[in-house]
Formats: C-alpha cells, sequence, structure tokens
C-alpha cells in the first residue's frame, strides 16, 4: 500500500504531540537510517480498539540483537486514520521505544468506533513507516457482518519463502489467526529439509536474548510477512518453535527442567513480546508470559485462544511414543489447571454463534500404526486425553452452540470430526477441527487425493501441501478453503483451493 505523506502544514498545524516533536532536540534525531525494516502490524481487535506495532531497527542483523539502535529511549509517533490518505485522523501519539524492550513499541488505542477499517503509521527521525490497515471488532451483539479469518502456522524461514503470506494478504482477511511455529530456532545447520535450504537463516540455534532478537528480526524482513501483517490485525499465539522443539512447561525436551532452560525460556519469551502486537497484559514477568486470551467478533465468534505450552504436564511415555497409559492419567493437563477453568468458562458465558478455538496442536486422535494396533502421538492431545475428555464434554454441557477447533503444528491440513470416544466409529461427531498446514515448514510438497484413513475415519481430509487456511463465517455457516501452493523453494507460489468444507450452524462436524 502506498504511504502518502502528509504535507508539514497538516503535521505543524495541528499543535499535538507531532507538531512539538517536530521541534524538540534529540527526539530520534540520530535515527539516519530507515528504523522501520521490520515493517509494522495490528493486533487483538476490540470494540473500540486494537494495538499498533513496531521495532525499530536501521540494522536489523545486528550481532547484539538491538537492530542497530543507540542505547536509549527513542520517541516515535504514530497516527491513526479513517482513510488511506491520513485526511480523517482518529487519534495520534507519541509512544518511547526504550532499548530495554529492544526498541519495540506497542501501542494500545482505545475509543474508536467499532466493526470498521482504519489506517495507522509510524514516524521517527524523519522516517515514515509504510501504511498499515487495521480495524475494530464488531460491536458486542452484532451478528449479521461475515468475518474472513485466514490461519497459518509453521514458517521456517530456511525451509522456504513466505509466499502463503502474500497470498493471505490478497484475499484481504478481517483477521490472521497464528497458530505458531511463527519462527524456528535451530542454526542453519539444523532441521534440513528434502528440497535444501531456500535461503539461509542467520546465526547457529537461539539460546540467548540477542539470538532470539536477531531470529525475529530477520523473519520481520520478509516482505510477505510484512505485507500480511499490514493489511490486517493479527492474532498470534506461539507453539514449541518459538523457543525449543516440544518444550512443556520449564522442561526442555530432552534434559529436563534446569535452571539453564528456564533462563532461555525468559530470553525467549521476551522477544516474543517485543516482537508481536502484544496488549499490555502479555509483558513477560520473569518467566512467565499471559498469552492465552479471548477475542470477541460481535454474536458472530468467540475466539478462544489457548496456550498448550507454558502450563502443560511433561509429555507422557517418555515423550516418545504411547499409548502406555500414562497419557490418560487424570491429574496431567495440557493446558494447566487455571487455563482449563477459564476456558470452561468461557464456553459458559459464550452467547456467539461460534466458539472458535484457536490451539497448537492436533485435538483428535490421530492413530499412526495400521490395523488393530494403536500408535499416538505424545505432544498433541493424544498425550493427555483426559485434558481432552474435560474439555471436549465442557463445551457440551455448556450448549456451546457450533464449536470449532483451529489447530497447527503438524505440517498437513485435516479436516477432522471431534468425537467423545475416537476408537467407536459410531461415537458421534461433537464439533470440528481445521488443521493448517505449514506455510513453509518440510518444504516443496506435492499433493494427492485424499481417500480416507480406515484408522482414523474421523479425518475427513488430509493433505501434505504447504499453504493455509481461509475461513469465511456467517451466522448460518462456517466455510473453510484448504489453500496450497505447489513450492516454496522459490517465490511466486501461486494459492489454489485443494478441498472445502462446511459446517453448518447447530449440525456438529463437517460436510
Ligand atoms: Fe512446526
Amino acid at each position: 500500500m502506498p504511504a502518502p505523506r502528509p504535507n508539514r502544514r497538516t503535521v505543524l498545524a495541528g499543535g499535538t504531540a507531532l507538531g512539538l516533536l517536530a521541534l524538540t532536540p534529540g527526539a530520534g534525531a540520530a535515527i539516519t537510517a530507515d528504523p522501520f525494516t521490520l515493517g509494522i502490524a495490528s493486533g487483538d481487535p476490540a470494540p473500540d480498539g486494537f494495538v499498533l506495532w513496531t521495532r525499530l531497527a536501521p540494522s536489523p542483523l545486528a550481532d547484539d540483537g538491538l537492530g542497530g539502535m543507540p542505547a536509549r529511549p527513542v520517541e516515535v509517533e504514530w497516527e491513526i486514520a479513517e482513510d488511506e490518505g491520513f485526511a480523517r485522523t482518529a487519534r495520534r501519539g507519541v509512544a518511547t521505544a526504550v532499548p530495554e524492550l529492544a526498541h519495540s513499541v506497542h501501542v494500545e488505542v482505545a475509543g474508536l468506533r467499532p466493526g470498521r477499517e482504519y489506517f495507522y503509521r509510524f514516524r521517527c527521525g524523519g522516517h515514515l513507516s509504510r501504511t498499515g490497515r487495521t480495524r475494530t471488532a464488531p460491536a458486542p451483539g452484532a451478528l449479521r457482518s461475515p468475518l474472513t479469518l485466514c490461519v497459518a502456522s509453521c514458517a521456517q524461514w530456511e525451509h522456504g519463502y513466505f509466499t502463503a503470506y502474500r497470498r493471505i494478504a490478497e484475499d484481504d482477511p478481517h483477521l490472521v489467526l497464528h497458530l505458531g511455529d511463527y519462527l524456528y530456532e535451530q542454526g542453519h545447520l539444523g532441521y534440513p529439509v528434502g528440497s535444501g535450504v531456500a535461503r539461509p537463516v542467520e546465526g547457529g540455534e537461539t539460546f540467548e536474548l540477542a539470538d532470539y532478537r536477531r531470529r525475529h528480526a530477520q523473519y520481520k524482513t520478509d516482505r510477505d510477512l510484512q505485507t500480511a501483517h499490514a493489511t490486517a490485525p493479527w492474532l498470534v499465539v506461539w507453539d514449541d518453535h518459538e523457543l525449543d522443539n516440544n518444550w512443556a512447561d520449564d522442561h526442555h525436551e530432552v534434559f529436563g527442567a534446569t535452571e539453564e532452560f528456564r533462563r532461555r525460556r525468559r530470553a525467549a519469551f521476551q522477544a516474543y513480546y517485543e516482537n508481536m502486537p502484544l496488549r499490555r497484559s502479555s509483558v513477560p514477568a520473569g518467566v512467565d508470559l499471559q498469552l492465552y486470551r479471548r477475542i470477541r467478533w460481535g454474536a458472530l465468534a468467540d475466539l478462544h485462544l489457548l496456550d498448550t505450552r507454558q502450563y502443560r504436564s511433561d509429555q507422557a511415555c517418555g515423550g516418545l511414543i504411547g499409548p502406555c497409559g500414562q497419557e490418560s492419567d487424570p491429574t496431567r493437563s495440557i493446558t494447566g489447571d487455571e487455563q482449563e477453568s477459564w476456558l470452561l468458562e468461557g464456553f459458559r458465558e459464550s452467547r456467539a454463534r461460534w466458539d472458535l478455538i484457536g490451539q497448537q496442536v492436533m485435538m483428535a486422535q490421530n492413530d499412526s500404526a495400521k490395523g488393530p494396533l494403536k500408535i499416538t502421538g505424545m505432544d498433541t492431545w493424544d498425550g493427555y486425553t483426559a485434558s481432552r475428555d474435560r474439555i471436549t464434554r465442557g463445551w457440551m454441557n455448556a450448549g456451546v452452540r457450533n464449536p470449532v477447533v483451529l489447530t497447527g503444528d503438524i505440517h498437513e491440513h485435516y479436516a477432522n470430526d471431534l468425537k467423545l470416544d475416537y476408537d467407536d466409529p459410531d461415537s458421534p461427531a461433537v464439533g470440528a477441527e481445521l488443521v493448517t498446514t505449514s506455510v513453509t515448514s518440510g518444504g516443496d510438497a506435492a499433493g494427492g487425493e485424499f481417500e480416507g484413513d480406515p484408522d482414523n475415519p474421523h479425518f475427513r481430509f488430509r493433505s501434505g501441501m504447504r499453504g493455509y487456511l481461509r475461513t469465511r463465517i456467517t451466522p448460518e455457516e462456517l466455510r473453510a478453503d484448504f489453500r496450497v501452493l505447489p513450492y516454496v523453494s522459490r517465490p511466486y507460489a501461486p494459492a489454489e483451493t485443494q478441498a472445502s468444507f462446511v459446517v453448518s450452524d447447530r449440525v456438529p462436524g463437517l460436510r
């Protein structure tokens, strides 16, 4: 989108902070190169506002992770308008970007009108950012206007180009939901992919705060990702790779709970907050970061965004494969007790037409052994079957009208009927799960026809191609398009819909 500059008279005439700032010596004056190399973003819309984000980094890959910024606070002007030309300003102000937060800016805006589009931009040291578009959530009670929600997960830099993010932007969604593995912690030698390294990642595996800051910065320089952020507000939750593969609470996958891992978790969480359009409620506190939250989209949808990493019991059965009996221990939990109570309470309070549960790992049972033998993974809800049972019964008992679970992690598209008993083929569907494939993780993959899976009859569709999920939600139905890209090892791949499913109001399961 073009970013027209307001003329100097407009800027100075208001007598606002923006005008005064132009006369204040030293306010950003030393920033000579463009500080907006990481783009801009918005997130977590409410009926009266949202969060605006940027992070100043004239030299994004600087070794110290600080993006080439001086070690002092820098003022950043922000501006919100009703029109793309910034003729009708809605709000403006000045935020202070501090080195302690890697010169990130999180502006929480309130007092705007519900259910409408806004445009925003930042200015610092004589540089103007690009223009972003965002929106407020509909007023409470508003039901009629449809919601286009695109869902993505698992974008590994060295596995390919982020073309899927550009295709998401072209779909013109109202909201983008990112379900984790926004970045990967491995260095350039880790986690190779069949189609080869599409483009090198900077640095080795991330352990220290500077490493995570630098990794986030490299990802944020991607033009396709920047465009997707500038097109719509995002809702973000993490999975494992924002910190480390298959972590669970304060447990490293292999070495368990150590002081060293807690240090690493703290560094990863801080960098995550610094680089995402999150509200103040997610400012890290020690080794914790409050990420689960609820976003209401009028009366159409409640989005319950879960964090299934930070509070989960360590993986059962030695973290390998199950079942071994441990996975069904009712004292184990994938959400932790507090988040579970919060979610069940959310189900009871919901008056929404659709209850969308955005979370990380596959909820439906996934039996990977052919025939009567059952083999399940211990990093997904199969490793926490009592949790799955409590939450499934929770939405049934609360009379949730249309529960739909949105999932990432597995690098494949899946469309699943959710059940209370996956081992009983006659157990009725009590919800639907839509799993989005990876943006790039795994590299190029060709598509084939899904012919059904006798070990998992609740799987209605499956595809190993790269892509994303597009949903169109109305009071009457939720339509899901599984979007796929033929390659990611080169840029500019087209996207097409490989399969579509519909969930109808008050009819659990997919058709
Ligand atoms: Fe992943």
